[in-house]
């Protein structure tokens, strides 16, 4: 049995449906990910890596918020604390056609907590609300925060209630919760999506107290029953890992989270659609295990899959035909899993 539905959150811009999404992950949700996630599933929000506000503003445009359209619906998470530069970094994420600007303040690293990135953020709530009121203020394009229950010295479940108060109060209505806090001195990044202990019942009693919120859960999530669970308690499920080593994962996310029944390609015809865009990325001066080295886990659990996750990994490093490595890998996956 579970709770009541919770009621709907109230927002005025155009907003996308969050669901189901795909997590932010470095170097991991890069574009060439997201161009192979959407052939599985059409409808999972999918989010960028981060990228800091430094990079956007100061570095190549296309490397930082160049996407193929087929992408969509796509969110842009922005590194950053300065009201005004994520601002500017909105303005150029609207010009870009994003569906939403995330803000991260759930990253761990000491990399970015020198720079007042990330998840150090979350003892400074007002700052937070200052900088989603000036990207709201500058764009049109929805605004979302992504934060984790707490961090070491501020843990408690009221300075959690002030952090999404006080930035609901600044304007934003929508937040994906990392349900574990961040210990920001000590743990590497890995081992502060490991080792402080998952929390939903905290997420629950949020979106409890703040019905009006979009409320999203992250962390731990790989079960799709579970995640459809958890959809009695909060509004949306967002998966990181599992979506990125078990992509197949996907496949049943359209049917089960929005409710369409379109027919669905098989594993080969994936690796068959994957073709043409590996072949303009080859042309354009890149390499194949760029795109490749996402879909190792494409066929995990079937027959073939050590064999398929080898010749990607290891094999294509040895052949200067990478396109025909790829043409007679899918020949053999074919002939294993028909
Ligand atoms: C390789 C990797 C990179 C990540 N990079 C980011 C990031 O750029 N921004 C962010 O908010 N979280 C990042 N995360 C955290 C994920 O978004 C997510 O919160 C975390 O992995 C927990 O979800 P999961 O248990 O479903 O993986 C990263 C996680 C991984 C594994």
């Amino acid at each position: 049995m579970h709770a009541e539905s919770p009621s709907s959150p109230v927002t005025t811009r155009q907003e996308p449906n969050r669901r189901f999404s795909v997590a932010p992950m470095m170097d991991w949700t890069d574009r060439h990910y997201r161009y192979f996630a959407r052939l599985i599933s059409r409808h999972a929000l999918l989010y960028t890596e981060m990228v800091t506000t430094g990079a956007v503003l100061h570095g190549d445009p296309e490397r930082f918020l160049g996407y193929s359209a087929e992408e969509q619906p796509l969110a842009l998470q922005l590194g950053g604390s300065n009201p005004q530069e994520l601002a500017q970094c909105a303005v150029l994420a609207e010009r870009a056609g994003y569906a939403e600007v995330n803000l991260n303040v759930g990253c761990p690293s000491d990399r970015v907590q020198n720079n007042m990135i990330g998840a150090c953020l979350m003892a400074h709530p007002a700052l937070v609300g200052d900088c989603v009121k000036a990207m709201q203020d500058a764009c049109s394009t929805p605004i979302t925060v992504k934060h984790r229950i707490g961090i070491n010295g501020r843990e408690s479940y009221e300075e959690l209630c002030d952090f999404v108060g006080t930035v609901h109060a600044a304007g934003c209505t929508s937040f994906t919760v990392h349900a574990r806090i961040a210990i920001l001195e000590g743990l590497s990044p890995k081992e502060n999506r490991e080792i402080p202990p998952l929390k939903y019942e905290v997420v629950h009693q949020l979106k409890r107290d703040f019905p009006q919120l979009e409320i999203s859960l992250n962390g731990g999530l790989t079960d799709l029953e579970v995640m459809q669970a958890q959809l009695s308690y909060v509004d949306g499920v967002m998966v990181g890992r599992e979506a990125y080593h078990n992509p197949w994962l996907l496949s049943e996310v359209d049917h089960r989270f929005f409710g369409d029944d379109h027919p669905l390609p098989s594993r080969i015809e994936v690796m068959a659609l994957m073709r043409p865009y590996i072949e303009r990325h080859i042309a354009a001066g890149g390499q194949m295990h760029h795109i490749t080295r996402h879909m190792l886990g494409l066929f995990q659990g079937l027959p073939g899959a050590r064999h398929f996750r080898r010749e990607l990994s290891t094999t294509i490093h040895r052949t200067d035909k990478p396109l025909a490595l790829y043409d007679a890998l899918l020949e053999q996956m074919q002939a294993r899993v028909g």
